[in-house]
């Protein structure tokens, strides 16, 4: 899987992701990745239209083992090899984390490994180094997934990340989500409004852009809220079919798509002009949208800001990410976690590992 040479002293470490529906188990040695194994139990979701706990919660139970050994066959190494094992600790699903913390910690038990719990969104972040090296710092992160969409000041990825701004409702993949729904496209959203958009008109419908106004702007800077833009899709969808006239699926997609990616961007771009940071990190699922990273480069190089998007398969969750992270806090020094160590469901974002 890897096609740079790797030095032997840098840490090798495996991380393990189940914070929401991927069985994610990634093997890294420093920024060089080695496997990605991955279990996704999304078709198991889609006919709800969203993640069922449970269900998520037995599929990681299913998978961990498997993906486990699948990772370990993929990068050619053994248990015994790894220098340390990271593990999501949180945010996400309580009942998912705690399949992915219990197998950790069995695993670190029996094979005598230090164990990292690690921040999920964080790990967003981090995945970003096994595609383009070390993470210069400081730099803003944009980080935008079903759950979060967050603008954070990462002045050391390992012990400093300060949120500047987040959603005050919906998150950007959960607006996605609840768009495609109700342009009957599947679950996840984003893949499929990603594809219509491609043939649409993003000037057709001129849909809200949520916190931009500048009587926002004085409190909300760098807040986002997509839960207006997202009735205001529903309110324009409803009045073309009570009219008895077809709904442009493709308009309405490319037009709500770049509503969200202008705002996004445009909120990332003033943040790092703001704090002088001279590099952009996008991370989470809706980061391997195409719009959001074509209207990030460009308005990123007028303004001489180097944009990092990591590739779409590492955008969403995996274990490679955790790992990353896991990599990063070892060569970092950072004193591995506790072996009772919890999982926290509301991991808040400064705390990077507990
Ligand atoms: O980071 P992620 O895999 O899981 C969470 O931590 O939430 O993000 C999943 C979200 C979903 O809402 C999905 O619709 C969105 O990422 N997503 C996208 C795209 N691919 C995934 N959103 C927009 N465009 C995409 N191409
Ligand atoms: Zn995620």
């Amino acid at each position: 899987m890897t096609d740079q040479p790797t030095a032997r002293d840098e840490p090798l470490v495996l991380g393990i992701e189940t914070s929401c529906d991927e069985t994610g188990i990634g093997i890294v040695r420093g920024h060089t990745l080695l496997a990605d194994a991955i279990a996704s139990s999304v078709d198991e979701h889609a006919r709800f239209g969203g993640v069922v706990p449970e269900v998520a919660s037995r599929a990681h139970l299913e998978a961990v083992v498997p993906t486990m050994h699948r990772a370990l066959a993929d990068a050619g190494v053994a248990l015994s090899d790894v220098d340390a094992i990271a593990v999501t600790a949180g945010p996400g699903l309580a009942g998912a984390l705690l399949v992915g913390v219990a197998a950790a910690k069995g695993y670190a038990l029996a094979a005598e490994k230090p164990i990292y719990g690690v921040n999920h969104l964080a790990a967003h972040v981090a995945v970003d180094t096994l595609e383009h090296g070390a993470l210069p710092e400081p730099a803003i992160a944009l980080l935008v997934s079903g759950g979060h969409s967050s603008l954070l000041l990462v002045e050391d990825l390992a012990r400093k990340v300060t949120p500047l701004g987040s959603t005050i409702d919906d998150a950007a993949g959960e607006a996605f989500d609840k768009v495609a729904r109700l342009l009957g496209l599947p679950f996840p959203g984003g893949p499929p409004i990603d594809r219509a958009a491609r043939a649409g008109d993003p000037s057709a419908i001129p849909f809200p852009r949520g916190l931009s106004a500048a009587r926002d702007l004085a409190a909300h800077r760098y807040d986002f809220s997509f839960s207006g833009l997202k009735t205001a899709v529903a309110r324009w969808v409803e009045a073309r079919e009570r009219a008895g006239e077809p709904v442009p699926v493709e308009n309405v997609a490319a037009s709500f798509q770049e509503a969200v990616c202008d705002v996004l961007t445009a909120k990332a771009v003033d943040a790092c002009r703001a704090h002088g940071v001279g590099t952009l990190v996008i991370g989470g699922g809706v980061a391997a949208n195409s719009r959001i990273r074509t209207l990030a480069e460009e308005r990123c190089a007028k303004h001489g800001i180097t944009v990092r998007v990591p590739r779409p398969k590492l955008c969403t969750d995996n274990g490679a990410m955790v790992a990353a992270l896991g990599s990063h806090l070892v060569a970092a020094g950072v004193t591995p976690s506790k072996l009772d160590l919890p999982a926290d469901s509301a991991m808040p974002l400064t705390t990077v590992n507990v």
